[in-house]
């Protein structure tokens, strides 16, 4: 059962307390330090492909959004423990994980309004929890792990190394000058867990949309591999942020993945000094200072007078247009934008680039590797409800393919 983050930083409410604890995390997702993470970020794509190319005899149908969440899973895992979850080595890339993780969000609203359901879940014992399905039960392993590499980081002071305290968000955490209530092992567990989902979820949701259009899409496809082929000459060749960040259809269509599915995560703030002014065609309204506002991604990003036609995916919208990008808020904005941006955007920059670099569409020019969807339709990509996750429909299986 996913537990609380409330002393994490995102549920950190005062300004300069968010500020102290996020100093020493987010050096970590620097842009300069997200290109030397690219080594592991090839490491744990090299094993994500290999899935596939495996898979391509057996015509084994792939889960693609699971498989996406493992590849995620094991790179932020690595870069915050030092310890990969290696969820791309199980058959199953550990699904059931998520779907545990899913149904639990389900109850967020409850707990909200109930105050003392929250306090109960959390004492339930990790044995029961266990024994309600294999997924919470990886889950609760999972959250032990955690605490072991907490202590064994914090006993063994492994964090007084310089060389450890570059590869691992912990080590770094318990080498800060934070003050050591702040370092206390509950805290950093529960920092942990953002980390874990914070920095899984969102870019395994986005990609496998971007997947669907794209195979959905053929001239968009054969537009991003003639821009692929011309950047990286070698297929099997795994690129570098370098090679392929720059590049503009791939960049345009990253954009519109962010765009047309942005998480469903409101993003709150409270101005505490100035009233704020918003005005519709029939009213002017005035905000007091200190009130909290909060709005979705979603609303600005869908609408019609800044994306015409916006549920239409069409990356072509961004390109020579740059007025757009300040109303791209998928990962929000100001002190509190996503800490993982950089992380995300690398991501997804070398796992569409080697993808489609090798696979082509069914019937597609390329006469190499080809990849289709299964069973996919755009159902399979709708946000039916907000439980700070990007829920699919009930009975939805996401994003699955074969490969041949
Ligand atoms: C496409 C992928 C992603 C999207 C769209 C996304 C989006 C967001 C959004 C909207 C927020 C809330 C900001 C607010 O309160 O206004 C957020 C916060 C955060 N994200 Fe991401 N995110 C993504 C990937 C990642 C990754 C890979 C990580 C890596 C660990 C990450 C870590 C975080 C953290 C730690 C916060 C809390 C920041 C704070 O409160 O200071 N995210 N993200």
């Amino acid at each position: 059962m996913v537990g609380k983050v409330r002393q994490s930083i995102v549920s950190t409410i005062p300004h300069d307390l968010h500020r102290r604890r996020r100093a020493p995390m987010g050096k970590y997702f620097s842009k300069s330090n997200i290109r030397r993470l690219d080594s592991t970020i090839q490491e744990n794509l090299a094993k994500f492909l290999e899935r596939l190319e495996n898979s391509r005899s057996s015509q084994e149908v792939i889960p693609l959004t699971h498989a996406f969440r493992a590849l995620t899973c094991d790179i932020i895992t690595s870069y915050s423990f030092g310890a990969c979850s290696d969820f791309l080595s199980r058959e199953d890339y550990n699904g059931p994980l998520w779907e545990a993780v899913y149904s639990s969000t389900k109850l967020g609203h409850w707990i909200e309004h109930i105050g003392w359901l929250g306090p109960l879940i959390e004492a339930l014992p990790k044995q029961v929890i266990a024994s309600m399905s294999p997924g919470w039960g990886s889950l609760s392993r999972l959250e032990d792990q955690w605490d072991i590499q907490i202590r064994g980081i914090q006993e063994s002071k492994s964090y007084q190394d310089p060389r450890n305290c570059e590869k691992t968000i912990l080590h770094g955490l318990l080498n800060s000058d934070l003050p050591d209530s702040e370092k206390a092992a509950s805290r950093l567990h529960q920092e942990a867990r953002l980390l874990f989902l914070a920095g899984t979820d969102g870019t395994a949701i986005t990609l496998s949309t971007i997947i669907y259009h794209l195979l959905s899409n053929p001239s968009m496809l054969d537009r991003l591999k003639d821009e692929l082929v011309n950047a990286m000459p070698d297929p099997d060749a795994l690129p570098t942020g370098a090679q392929v960040g720059h590049l503009p259809y791939l960049t345009a269509i990253i954009q519109e993945g962010l765009r047309i599915r942005p998480p469903p995560v409101r993003q709150t703030r409270v101005a505490p000094n100035e009233e704020l002014h918003f005005h519709t065609p029939d009213k002017d309204w005035v905000v007091p200072k200190g009130t909290p506002v909060t709005m979705t991604a979603r609303l600005l990003q869908r609408h019609p007078d800044i994306f015409p036609d916006p549920t239409t995916f069409k990356p072509e919208r961004w390109l020579g247009n740059p007025r757009l990008d300040k109303y791209l808020i998928a990962f929000s904005k100001g002190t509190r934008i996503c800490l993982g941006m950089n992380l995300a955007y690398e991501e997804m920059y070398l796992v569409l680039a080697s993808v489609f670099r090798k696979y082509d569409l069914v019937g597609g020019s390329d006469r190499g590797r080809k990849m289709a969807l299964y069973e996919t339709t755009e159902r399979d990509i709708a946000m039916v409800a907000d439980h700070l996750a990007w829920l699919p429909p009930a009975g939805s299986k996401e994003v699955r393919i074969t490969v041949s």
